[in-house]
């Protein structure tokens, strides 16, 4: 690796301070297929994001990357892929809800992912609720349904940030995704 004396510089009135780092912001950093390493050690709960297209269908994706953002206001933080066609559907309706799978899901989370299945076909096999006028999968360990507060692009993919408006919590153990595999909480750990 090249030397990495860090070089001190002023703020930036519009951002965070970067001072001392600049010399490392030229370096090109740990390759994709190790940050994609990296990534798949993080341990996530697995939801569906749903949307209502253009033609007012539904649309939904399986979606790992999900977080709590905010109490007050609520708010919750999803990372969607730029070519998404969910991220399309609910930055055009300005709205989308957020179903957490339970263990028992593990083939709908498959569904929702399989580029080859067409948006609509994807919700065949789940029961469907409608709140909001957006779909939620009724069965799911809870759900949320959200206004698009902000829409920004990061790299490959758009950091969606959206406002609760209704929630629901059921009962269920979840799904989690780690190592790029499909997980289940030990039982003697949960409720
Ligand atoms: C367990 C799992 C988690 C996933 N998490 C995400 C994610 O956080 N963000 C994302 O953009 N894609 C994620 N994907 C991939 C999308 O579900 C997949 O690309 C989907 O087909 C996109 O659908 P769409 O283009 O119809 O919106 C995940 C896939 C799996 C299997």
């Amino acid at each position: 690796m090249a030397d990495l004396t860090l070089v001190p510089r002023q703020p930036r009135p519009d951002g965070p301070s970067t001072a001392g780092w600049d010399t490392l912001r030229d370096e090109p950093g740990p390759d994709t297929v190790r940050c994609l390493g990296l990534y798949a050690k993080l341990t996530a709960g697995v939801t569906v994001v749903t949307a209502l297209d253009g033609t007012g269908q539904p649309t939904g994706m399986t979606v790992s990357a999900l977080t709590s953002l905010s109490a007050r206001p609520p708010l919750v933080l999803a990372c969607l892929r730029g070519t998404s066609r969910t991220l399309t559907a609910l930055k055009q309706q300005g709205a989308f809800a957020v179903s957490l799978l339970t263990d028992h899901q593990r083939s709908v989370a498959e569904l929702f992912a399989d580029t080859s299945v067409p948006p609509a076909r994807r919700f065949e096999n789940s029961p469907v609720r409608r709140v909001l006028g957006l779909p939620v999968l009724a069965d799911a360990l809870a759900w949320s349904v959200c206004l698009v507060e902000d829409v920004r692009p990061y790299g490959d993919h758009h950091a969606v940030v959206g406002r609760v408006m209704a929630v629901e919590v059921n009962g269920g153990r979840p799904l989690l995704w780690h190592d790029r595999a499909f997980h289940a909480l030990p039982t003697a750990t949960t409720d």
